[in-house]
């Protein structure tokens, strides 16, 4: 009897990128199907097991759209369900990854593991640096205790809600920060550090398929306290006029990348608890690359722990979704 099935669903990304020729620094991204990808990895699985794959979208992930979500989440949610798949991998632009992977860890909390892999340069490069990763990653879903999703660069596993791009350009962008990666991939063999990431089992398959198909995610923006801050931007957001003259929807939530702890800039303060009485949420998280904004009970507004600007905007969005 087989292992099972690996399931690598391809969205485009660096990994997939093309240049015109090899030492060209210069390419574009989302290129090459993810079934020619893995067709340069022949034997990448161990003996027993059985890849298919599926190209779920095409994008520079940059341009990250909810209908590419939510076209992730009901393929990932399908094959995690089928009893022969051992696991899902996910290649993916390296800019929201770490958006991406704390979607799928916090929506569909799985039990198998789901491995998003990446890269910093094109297929096309001299020394790309994707199919090292696609292997590792690979080998990190193939792993008989694997569970949960990570994300698995330059030889590292990350868990999904400590991961997060911290360099524009090296091969290893990517860091844990203080909490550490998972463990590591050395020539296919796994040395594991720390558990693999666990959620909460937050929404069942009706509120998932939900979620993967309503026409459209609560609006939530992000707002920047800095120095000299003002409250215009805010107002801007929440006045109905705005919104309705642009064609978006109104918003419905705002996070506040705050400085140090979360703190906020007394006239963007000023601005938001405005937005608040509006009947707009309003989170707090931190612009610092490390820490993370923490509660007080003196504070205007609830704070995202632990969470980033960009992942504290994906909870509220998912918290909004759930009321
Ligand atoms: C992208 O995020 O799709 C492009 C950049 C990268 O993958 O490094």
């Amino acid at each position: 009897m087989g292992l099972g099935k690996i399931v690598v669903l391809g969205t485009g990304g660096t990994i997939a990128g093309t240049g015109a020729s090899p030492t060209d620094s210069h390419y574009v991204a989302a290129q090459r199907g993810v079934a020619d990808l893995l067709a340069g990895l022949p034997g990448a699985l161990p003996a027993g097991f059985e890849l298919v794959s599926e190209q779920v979208a095409q994008i520079d992930s940059k341009d990250m759209e909810v209908a590419v979500w939510q076209a992730l989440l009901r393929r990932c949610a399908h094959w995690l369900a089928q009893p022969e798949v051992q696991g899902v991998v996910v290649t993916h632009g390296t800019d929201t990854a770490e958006e991406t992977a704390y979607l799928l860890q916090s929506v569909l909390a799985p039990v198998k593991p789901v491995v998003l892999t990446c890269a910093m340069r094109p297929a096309t490069a001299v020394s790309a640096d994707g199919p090292q990763n696609l292997l590792d990653a690979l080998a990190v879903a193939c792993h008989p205790d694997a569970s949960g999703v990570v994300l698995v660069c330059a030889g590292q596993i990350h868990g999904a809600f400590d991961v997060q791009k911290l360099h524009s350009w090296q091969l290893d962008a990517f860091s844990s920060g203080e909490a550490g990666p998972v463990g590591r991939v050395r020539q296919g063999q796994l040395d594991l550090w720390r558990n693999w990431p666990v959620a909460p089992c937050r929404f069942d398959p009706v509120a998932i398929e939900k979620i993967a198909t309503m026409p459209a995610w609560p609006r939530v923006e992000i707002v920047l306290s800095h120095g000299a801050a003002c409250g215009a931007t805010v107002d801007a957001l929440v006045a109905s006029d705005v919104a309705a003259r642009s064609g978006a929807a109104p918003v419905r939530g705002l996070v506040v990348a705050g400085t140090g702890g979360g703190t906020v800039h007394q006239a963007l303060e000023a601005a938001l608890r405005r937005a608040q009485a509006a009947g707009v949420r309003v989170l707090r998280s931190s612009r610092c690359a490390l820490g993370s904004a923490s509660a007080r009970p003196e504070d205007a507004f609830a704070a995202a722990p632990g969470l980033t600007p960009v992942k504290a905007r994906l909870a509220l969005m998912l918290d909004l979704l759930a009321d």
